[in-house]
C-alpha cells in the first residue's frame, strides 16, 4: 500500500495517524473464512483490522481538534446515503451497502499508518494506553445499552435490577463491565466452566458467572432474575428465543451477535408470543457504534480503570508483535480454548 498522506484529505483537515495496536475479532475470522466482508472498489483485496489504537504523526492546517502525540481511535462505519447517514448516525443506516473500515469496502488498520479526518477520530487519554484498543468492541456494548435505556423510557421510571449477559468473550466480558459499573446485578453464562480467565475477569467485577453446562438460562432467570436486561453476545442464536421466554416483565433483550450461518430451531411460539404481549417486554438488534457511543464507552473505559485497576489489560491476552507476524495472530484467533483477545502491537510510540 502506498503511505497515506495527511494532505490527501479535503480542506486541510487531515491527520496521519501512526498505527500502535490492532485487535481482531470473530468479524475478523468470519472474513478470512470468506464468509463476510467486502473488498474497496478497485481493490481485489482488503486490508483488515477495525479495532485500532493509534497516535496522531501530522495534522493538516485546519485541523484543530488534535495535536501530535494524541492518541486517537478511528470509528469503523464512514457516513453512507441515507438519511440516518446524513444526521451523523451511520450506524443506523438503511442503505445496503456500507462502508466499514477493515470490513465492508474500506481498507482497515492492520498497516503502519492511516489518513482520516478529525469527523472519524475520537481521543483517548495517554493513561489508558493500550487499552484504549479495546474502545471500538466497547462502543458496541455501549451503543447497546444506551439504546435499551432509551427504549425503557416507555416506562417513564425504569429501574433495572438485574442484568444476564450471555457470553464471556469480549462482548460478553465488556458487557458485563458495562452492567456492572451501571450498578446492576449481573450473572454472566458462558460456555466453559470455571476455572478459566474469563470467569475470574467476570469476578473481578463482581458478577457471577454461570457455566451454561451447570445451569442453563433458565434457571439462572429462577435463582436470579427475572431480568429486566438480557444482553446477547453468544453468537449461537437459538439462545435467543430462550431468552425471550425467560426475559422479565417490562425487560428489554438487546441482541448483539452476527450469525452469518443458517441454523433453524424449532420454538415455543405461542408461549413467547404471549409473553411478550403480556409482559410488554421489548427486543432489539444493535450493530455498530456512532460518536456518542464511542465517547460513552470512553468514560467507560476510564471508570473501569479507576474502579477495577487492571482489569482491562488482562483482557489483552494475547499479543502479537509486528505486522510480519501476521500469521501467528490468525492461527491465535483459531486456537481452542479460544483466546479472549488477539492483538497485534503494529509500532510502539
Ligand atoms: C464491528 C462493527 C461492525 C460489525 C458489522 C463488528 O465486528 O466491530 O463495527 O459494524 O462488525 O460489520
Ligand atoms: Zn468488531
Amino acid at each position: 500500500m502506498p503511505l497515506p498522506r495527511q494532505e490527501d484529505m479535503p480542506d486541510g483537515r487531515g491527520v496521519l495517524v501512526k498505527v500502535l495496536r490492532v485487535g481482531l475479532d470473530g468479524t475478523d475470522r468470519e472474513i478470512i473464512a470468506g464468509q463476510y466482508g467486502a473488498t474497496p472498489s478497485g481493490y481485489n483485496f482488503l486490508v483488515l483490522g477495525h479495532e485500532n489504537l493509534g497516535v496522531v504523526e501530522q495534522v493538516g492546517p485546519g485541523v484543530h481538534e488534535f495535536a501530535l502525540g494524541d492518541h486517537v481511535v478511528a470509528m469503523v462505519r464512514h457516513p453512507g446515503n441515507s438519511p440516518y447517514d446524513a444526521m451523523g448516525i451511520p450506524d443506523m443506516t438503511t442503505d445496503d451497502i456500507y462502508y466499514e473500515h477493515g470490513i465492508s469496502r474500506l481498507h482497515g488498520f492492520l498497516t503502519e499508518y492511516y489518513a482520516d479526518t478529525p469527523e472519524c477520530l475520537v481521543r483517548t487519554p495517554q493513561r489508558l494506553g493500550e487499552a484504549a484498543v479495546l474502545l471500538e468492541p466497547a462502543s458496541i456494548i455501549e451503543k447497546g445499552i444506551m439504546q435499551a435505556y432509551e427504549i425503557q423510557r416507555r416506562l417513564r421510571i425504569w429501574r433495572p435490577q438485574h442484568a444476564a449477559v450471555l457470553g464471556a468473550g469480549p462482548v460478553g466480558l465488556l458487557a458485563t463491565l458495562a452492567l456492572r459499573l451501571r450498578g446492576l446485578d449481573v450473572v454472566t453464562l458462558a460456555l466453559t466452566e470455571p476455572p478459566s480467565l474469563n470467569a475470574d475477569l467476570v469476578a473481578a467485577l463482581g458478577a457471577r458467572h454461570l457455566s451454561t453446562r451447570r445451569t442453563g438460562l433458565t434457571a439462572a432467570s429462577n435463582a436470579f432474575g427475572p431480568f429486566d436486561i438480557i444482553f446477547e453476545a453468544t453468537g449461537f442464536s437459538p439462545l435467543v428465543f430462550e431468552a425471550m421466554e425467560t426475559l422479565g416483565k417490562n425487560g428489554v433483550l438487546v441482541l448483539s451477535s452476527v450469525t452469518g450461518g443458517g441454523r433453524k430451531v424449532e420454538v415455543p411460539a405461542d408461549a413467547i408470543n404471549l409473553g411478550f404481549v403480556l409482559g410488554n417486554k421489548v427486543m432489539l438488534g444493535t450493530v455498530n457504534a456512532n460518536r456518542e457511543h464511542f465517547e460513552a464507552a470512553l468514560k467507560d473505559l476510564v471508570m473501569a480503570e479507576a474502579q477495577y485497576p487492571g482489569w482491562l489489560s488482562r483482557l489483552l491476552t494475547n499479543r502479537v508483535t509486528g505486522l510480519e507476524n501476521y500469521r501467528l495472530a490468525l492461527e491465535l484467533l483459531d486456537a481452542t480454548p479460544r483466546p479472549i483477545k488477539v492483538f497485534v502491537e503494529v509500532a510502539g510510540e
